[in-house]
């Protein structure tokens, strides 16, 4: 199903339902991307990208930060969220307003219209980076959704099923796409396949994403 969707206070977007539970806003945040980058690069000043290493000893492909009350993060001792950049010791930065207004909107066009983000993780893709299929499962409240939002160079995002074997869907990603999922797929594996190489004239050689969550 895709609607063509043009009203004065949300210039156009195409809404896709590609599974049950998945709500897929095309080009969602086209119109805010120069500010969501210049967001993104004044957090990244705050707390800078890192890679982390996750329990298993792997150092993950993508680079991470946080930003919110609490953020993601991962080392040899486990998943967990915290309240400090473990990086600065100092509180993650606060959620910049763009943000915040962006993922609640999308979660509502997607039909959540309580979400209430307490965490933002901000994942740098650069080419040959990806991230393999996994559970976002670290979170306190599973009734609210997921909200995530890709900037920059495209990707193929994967959605697979409740269990790892599951097959999963592929669904290509594009600058300013928006993807939603909650409910009964909340807890669905999911991940992006291998950056390709390519110039993005916002972002250059990156591809961005934001994922919202509450977390707390
Ligand atoms: C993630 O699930 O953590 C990231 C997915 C993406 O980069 O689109
Ligand atoms: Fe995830």
């Amino acid at each position: 199903m895709t609607l063509d969707l043009f009203d004065s206070d949300q210039p156009g977007y195409a809404q896709e339902a590609p599974a049950e539970g998945v709500v897929l806003l095309r080009r969602f945040a086209l119109e805010s991307d120069q500010s969501l980058v210049t967001a993104i690069e004044s957090v990244a000043r705050q707390s800078a990208f890192r890679h982390m290493e996750t329990p298993g000893g792997h150092v993950m492909s993508a680079a991470m930060t946080c930003c919110g009350e609490l953020g993601w993060v991962t080392d040899r001792r486990g998943y967990r969220y915290t309240q400090n950049d473990p990086q600065t010791g100092e509180p993650w930065p606060e959620m910049p307003r763009i943000f915040r207004e962006l993922a609640v909107r999308a979660a509502e066009a997607a039909g959540f219209p309580e979400f209430n983000p307490d965490a933002c993780l901000i994942n740098r893709y650069r080419p040959g980076a990806k991230m393999g299929l996994h559970q976002d499962r670290d979170e306190q409240d599973f009734s609210q959704p997921i909200v995530s939002v890709s900037l920059g160079l495209p990707v193929v995002f994967q959605f697979g099923g409740a269990r790892r074997s599951d097959r999963p869907m592929r669904l290509p990603l594009s600058h300013g796409d928006v993807i939603v999922w909650g409910g009964k797929v909340r807890r669905h594996y999911h991940g992006v396949l291998t950056l390709r190489r390519g110039a993005h004239p916002l972002t250059g050689d990156c591809r961005y994403n934001l994922t919202f969550r509450k977390a707390g």
